[in-house]
């Protein structure tokens, strides 16, 4: 994928769509791309194009399409992380075919998507997306509802972001050339807008951090704050890799003296 920092900086919720169906090219190059998702974790996530208008899907907060992609993945360790990246990977690439998407994991008949996904009983279906055109006008519903969880807000750089040690602001210029990969972490979509995301630049290495919020876990749809985590490293290994840094994923907690709220997630390593 080209221009990962444009397509995140131009990304947000959409939940109001112009009514018009995809156009075949598109779809096609979505069902293709879909077929083709990874994840650090090499779990394997697969997603199916869902269409309203054939089985009684509904979703609250969307209006103006009947398309969804829903994704489903074996329960195993680590599995909200891997979705998390495979699936904003997708919506990465749907903005750059000017399509819009919204993280549903929430508002949104679970049973009657998650029948329509064939769910299988070792497998779950943390969120879906609707599919489609943006709409010039966002419904009030919309627009009150980014109001009410402030989603336009981010937490400033250096109060998620941490220089060796946590409570040690990490400032843009000491981040260098990881600065921007950073950047597009603080960026990225979380449920509830809650950005729960921390990373300590430590010797040669990010430290990813989920300071977690209680009410987030259900057995149905995991922990998503955990697939927050997945979308922050989703946006920073991509903005890394186009900047042309090779950095290597690993899971080996560094031992960084963290508060209890505050799990070790991941690691990248600099060559
Ligand atoms: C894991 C996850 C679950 C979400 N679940 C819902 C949901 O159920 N309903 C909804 O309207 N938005 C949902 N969202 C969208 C967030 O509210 C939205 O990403 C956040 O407010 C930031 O706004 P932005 O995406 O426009 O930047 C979810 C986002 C994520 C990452």
């Amino acid at each position: 994928m080209k221009h990962v920092t444009a397509l995140v900086q131009g990304r947000r919720s959409v939940r109001t769509f112009d009514g018009e169906r995809l156009r075949e090219e598109d779809l096609e190059k979505l069902s293709s791309f879909m077929a083709e998702l990874n994840n650090p974790y090499e779990i394997p996530v697969k997603c199916r194009l869902l269409d309203a208008s054939q089985q009684p899907l509904k979703c609250p907060v969307v209006s103006g399409t009947e398309l969804y992609v829903g994704a489903k993945a074996k329960r195993v360790p680590h599995i909200e992380e891997a979705f998390g990246y495979s699936f904003e990977t997708l919506v990465l690439y749907a903005q750059s075919l000017g399509i819009g998407t919204v993280w549903v994991g929430g508002t949104m008949d679970r049973a009657a998507f998650e029948r329509a996904m064939e769910l299988e009983s070792e497998e779950m279906m943390p969120c879906m997306s609707p599919l489609g055109y943006p709409a010039k006008k966002m419904s009030v519903k919309e627009s009150l509802m980014r109001k009410g969880i402030r989603a336009d807000h981010r937490k400033p750089f250096e109060e998620i972001f941490f220089d060796g040690a946590f409570g040690v602001p990490l400032t843009p210029e000491k981040a260098g050339v990881l600065a921007q990969p950073l950047e597009m972490v603080r960026l990225a979509p979380s449920a509830v807008n809650k950005q729960p995301w921390q990373a300590v630049l430590k010797e040669n290495a990010v430290h990813f951090y989920l300071k977690h919020t209680k009410g987030f876990v259900s057995e149905a749809a995991g922990d998503l704050q955990k697939i927050d985590m997945g979308i922050a490293l989703c946006h920073f290994a991509l903005t890394a890799e186009e900047n042309g840094l090779t950095m290597q994923f690993c899971i080996n907690d560094p031992g960084i003296p963290a508060e209890p709220d505050t799990e070790y997630i991941a690691s990248y390593l600099l060559p």
